[in-house]
């Protein structure tokens, strides 16, 4: 019977979260966790599939994974997450030593299939979308040390933006009871956590229908946020088109909500956004913005965006550019587009040249690291709420977040972590600022 498992994590902050609620599965059942693979009897690769490059990267640590198990037979290897979902039972063939498949809507079958593990009985393949997410069973000291971290409130997505893979692998949209999140929550507060982000692919659709009640995603953050000991609450990632006024007035009442929010554009041009079929236009996009900043005029605002959709031409993409201009967000995660199998977008003419795209990313690129670093300039010298989260990797150094979810450290003890501190800011820097405690 296996004893130490190992898990390796290639997707977002959904899996990470479906990475810890494997673990704890497991911890509760007298595993014990292993930082290297080779001393594993178990592992779970957990992989995401929203563009080839992830992909790739799953079946390559999958192939030495295989090579472990070539060394030390009763290795039980498993495939879990998107890409499992989207491949299913096709991987078994494709790499013999692995031994499960399971989508990311099957974890909570993980009972069962751990059953099937303990008693070696061969492979197994769950890929099934119509469960909902299960409920994480408390696990004693799991968190211990980590003062942030997340929960799911929904899963899956209904929206079929046409480039996109997520709403077939993980399945239509499910939001999950306030019963069940609020008992989630005071265990993670609990256990040490003093800052919670509330996750899904789309979170402010949440929406619950009880028997006798109904709940908006504005009333479960409103009920949250008065929850003993919790700090700071955030939630991510929004989508432009369901984004109410209800939910920009939470950002004013609620206290403890952090002041940013991460509303993805994807494109600048709205005959692309059309084509993307993303629900909103260019202008309507622009006008969140504004009636964001109007309202919380110290809301940090970041975005994704993809760059290369097919029929992508340069006046497209200088929309793009001019948006970004536009906006100026804290910080962007820009891609390029990728081709998935079953999308509407992979089966659109006009795909760009992957040299065009890389150049089209540049410019994107070098344009936002102007914008991030004049906006993290402008913030030396100013006194900012900082929540300590723990050691930088310098020592001496602490490390924590602004509530626009800037990184900043500083020198101190331990003593602050997990307390909220105003920092000093004294320099700034791309992807971090330097300060020092006020007193
Ligand atoms: N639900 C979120 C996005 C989840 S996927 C939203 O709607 O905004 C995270 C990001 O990956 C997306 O915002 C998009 O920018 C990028 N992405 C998704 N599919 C992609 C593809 N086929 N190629 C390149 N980037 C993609
Ligand atoms: Fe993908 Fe669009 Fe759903 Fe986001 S909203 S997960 S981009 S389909
Ligand atoms: Fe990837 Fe799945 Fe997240 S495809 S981005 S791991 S939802």
């Amino acid at each position: 019977m296996p004893r130490n498992f190992y898990i390796k994590t290639m997707g977002c902050q959904m899996n990470d979260y479906d990475s810890d609620y494997l673990a704890q599965f497991l911890v509760n059942k007298g595993f014990s966790s292993v930082n290297t693979p080779e001393n594993a009897d178990l592992i779970l690769i957990n992989t995401c599939a929203v563009r080839a490059k992830p992909e790739q990267k799953a079946y390559s640590f999958l192939g030495r994974m295989s090579s472990i198990k070539k060394g030390n037979p009763n290795l039980t290897i498993g495939m879990v997450g998107c890409l499992a979902q989207l491949k299913g039972p096709e991987l078994l063939k494709r790499f013999p030593q692995l031994d499960l498949v399971i989508g990311p809507r099957e974890l909570g079958r993980f009972q069962e299939i751990f059953e099937k593990i303990d008693r070696n009985s061969g492979k197994f393949v769950a890929t099934s979308l119509d469960l909902a997410p299960p409920q994480p069973a408390p696990c004693k000291g799991y968190f211990h040390k980590r003062i942030t971290g997340h929960v799911a409130i929904m899963e899956g997505c209904n929206n079929f933006c046409s480039y996109c893979i997520v709403p077939y692998v993980r399945g239509r949209e499910i939001s999950r009871s306030p019963d069940e999140i609020i008992a989630e929550a005071e265990n993670l507060l609990s256990e040490g956590m003093r800052e919670i982000t509330l996750l899904g692919q789309n979170v402010n659709s949440y929406l619950w229908e009880g028997e006798k009640t109904k709940w908006s995603f504005p009333a479960l953050l409103h009920e949250l946020s008065r929850l003993d000991g919790l700090l700071r609450l955030r939630f991510t990632t929004s989508h432009p088109k369901d984004l109410s006024d209800d939910l920009i007035h939470s950002f004013l009442y609620i206290k403890n909500l952090c002041h940013h929010i991460h509303l993805p554009f994807q494109a600048g041009s709205n005959r692309i956004l059309k084509l993307m079929k993303r629900g909103y236009t260019r202008e309507k996009y622009l006008e969140l913005i504004d009636k964001l900043r109007k309202n919380i005029p110290d809301i940090a605002i970041t975005s994704d965006v993809m760059v290369g959709f097919p029929g992508e031409s340069n006046e497209d993409f200088e929309l793009t550019l001019d948006l970004i201009r536009d906006v100026e967000f804290d910080s962007l995660f820009s891609f390029k587009y990728s081709d998935r199998k079953g999308t509407f977008a992979e089966r659109m003419d006009g795909k760009i040249d992957k040299t065009v795209k890389s150049s089209r990313l540049n410019i994107l690129q070098d344009l936002q690291k102007e914008i991030t670093l004049k906006k993290n300039k402008a913030l030396e010298g100013r006194h900012l709420e900082v929540l300590v989260e723990g050691p930088s990797k310098r020592e001496g150094q602490l490390t924590g977040r602004t509530a626009s979810h800037k990184v900043v450290n500083f020198n101190s003890n331990n003593s602050r972590i997990g307390n909220l501190h105003t920092v000093t800011i004294k320099h700034s820097f791309l992807n971090s600022l330097w300060g020092e405690v006020l007193e």
